[in-house]
């Protein structure tokens, strides 16, 4: 089977950036402008070739986008768009299509590649444009009397007439890899800039007969480059614009659509609500009618149906069960599992916590390394002793053990089901079921004692 040969330029520095980081390596959404290109190409359904023009920190894009259909060209010297793309010829295969696409035009939409490799023919190619009330700086499609495309000019080699053309170029173009191999050499760089110009494929392919066919994206946006931080941060707010659209059009209601930040797969069902400033990162899972107060962040995680999770909580590769209360000020760190019905209060930490049906933690604790069956109750300031300062140990509380409040529980320690373990106690041992653990000092009261009384200089 052919494959569609992707060559995605990456060679460029982005001097504007500032940066030592290689330009295609900056987020949108917590993922490398690249990695939402290669994304976006990975959808299709068609078999593809994704070769990456490297050049600045050519190591570390290719550390970070090793895959097996991806081929990596270095480019060691940016001598043009035309030049990056020659790299590539050595590794197409002939009998595909080439689609050109770039690093720092990180949201192109998959319809719209699909729109392009529809074009394309033995007579026929695509070529990205779109029309822009301020073209300053972009290539200028340059048509004939009947509207067929000619040939692009860049803005610094236009005549006046030309600069004044609004369809440009964006760079996004697609045609058959064996008239690319053909074509590319006869570009030179007797030009203003003194670059090997991609753009002149466009008056070869036309001398060749072939005729140059103008898809259009959905929006601008998706054709937009990154050439400094602003225009950066502006990519990302359109990016999580669509991602809070789409969740809302899926039955989620947003306080803010514009404080709403996805970095990765969010899942949601319906009736739910997310409050301001709420972060949500890796793969995350909600059920139906969860509500998410304001400053809260979620990450790797699954949460039930008719969830209440309050104010700045973060949870991180955490399962939280149907109807549990969290926050505000909870943290559930990875391995925390809550069932059903529980309840996770204010300033309470849990990390490798197995939490059973209604059991509650509700204020100031830590548990982790922890299993709890169903109803347990830890009161106030408990803290489980899971550190030995080299190895972690387990604690255990069976069905309907009460642990007073500032307790702290000795790992590995077990309490058996129904254990009680009274207020300021320090647990080192088991509790067998049904019984009081009471370990602290004995308090004693000292009669008449008099307080201390204010010093006076005179004391002196
Ligand atoms: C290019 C197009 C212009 C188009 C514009 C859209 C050419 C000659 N011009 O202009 O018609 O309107 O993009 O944004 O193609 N790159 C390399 N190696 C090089 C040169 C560039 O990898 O030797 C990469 C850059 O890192 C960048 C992309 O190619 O990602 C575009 O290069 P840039 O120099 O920014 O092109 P423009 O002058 O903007
Ligand atoms: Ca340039």
């Amino acid at each position: 089977m052919t494959q569609t040969n992707f060559v995605i330029l990456a060679a460029g520095k982005g001097t504007r950036m500032r940066s030592n980081v290689p330009k295609v390596l900056h987020k949108i959404a917590g993922r490398s402008m690249l990695g939402h290109v290669v994304d976006a190409v990975d959808s299709l359904s068609s078999d593809v070739k994704k070769i990456i023009v490297t050049g600045h920190g050519a190591a570390l894009v290719e550390e970070q986008f090793q895959s097996g259909d991806t081929v990596f060209v270095e480019q060691r010297e940016q001598l043009g768009t035309g030049h990056a793309v020659q790299m590539a010829l050595p590794v197409l295969d002939n009998h595909g299509v080439v689609v050109v696409l770039y690093g720092d035009v990180p949201l192109i939409k998959p319809s719209t590649i699909e729109a392009m490799l529809e074009v394309v023919s033995d007579t026929q190619m695509g070529l990205l444009t779109v029309h822009l009330d301020n073209p300053h700086g972009y290539g200028r499609i340059v048509r004939n009397n009947d509207a067929a495309i000619q040939s692009i000019v860049e803005q610094k080699d236009a005549t006046q007439e030309q600069l004044k053309i609004t369809e440009v170029n964006t760079g996004v173009l697609a045609l058959q890899a064996h008239q690319l191999r053909q074509w590319l050499p006869q570009i030179t760089n007797d030009n203003a800039q003194k670059e090997y110009y991609l753009t002149d494929l466009i008056a070869i392919a036309c001398s060749q007969g072939v005729e140059v066919v103008s898809v259009n994206p959905d929006s601008a946006v998706e054709v937009e480059g990154v050439n400094n931080r602003q225009q950066l941060s502006r990519l990302e707010r359109d990016y999580q614009h669509q991602m809070a659209v789409k969740l809302m059009q899926s039955g989620t209601s947003l306080a803010d659509p514009a404080r709403f930040d996805q970095r990765g797969k969010l899942v949601a069902g319906t009736d739910n609500f997310i409050d301001v400033n709420c972060v949500f990162e890796g793969d995350v899972t909600l059920g139906n009618n969860v509500s998410i107060g304001p400053n809260c962040m979620i990450i790797d995680s699954v949460i039930g149906d008719d969830v209440e999770i309050k104010a700045n909580t973060v949870i991180d590769s955490a399962r939280v069960g149907d109807h549990a209360v969290i926050g505000p000020f909870a943290r559930l760190r990875p391995g925390t599992e809550l069932a059903a019905n529980t309840k996770v209060g204010n300033f309470v930490e849990t990390k490798k916590a197995i939490v059973g049906q209604g059991s509650k933690i509700n204020h100031l604790s830590y548990v982790g390394d922890a299993t709890l069956g169903d109803n347990v109750n830890i009161g106030a300031g408990t803290i489980t002793c899971n550190y030995d300062g080299v190895n972690k140990h387990q604690t255990e509380l069976n069905d309907n053990v009460f642990v007073g409040s500032n307790s702290t529980l000795v790992a590995p320690v077990t309490v058996e089901s129904g254990g009680f373990v009274a207020a300021g106690s320090t647990v080192t041992t088991k509790v067998p079921s049904d019984s009081l653990a009471v370990g602290r000092a004995k308090q004693r009261n000292i009669e008449g004692w008099k307080r201390p009384a204010k010093q006076t200089k005179d004391d002196k």
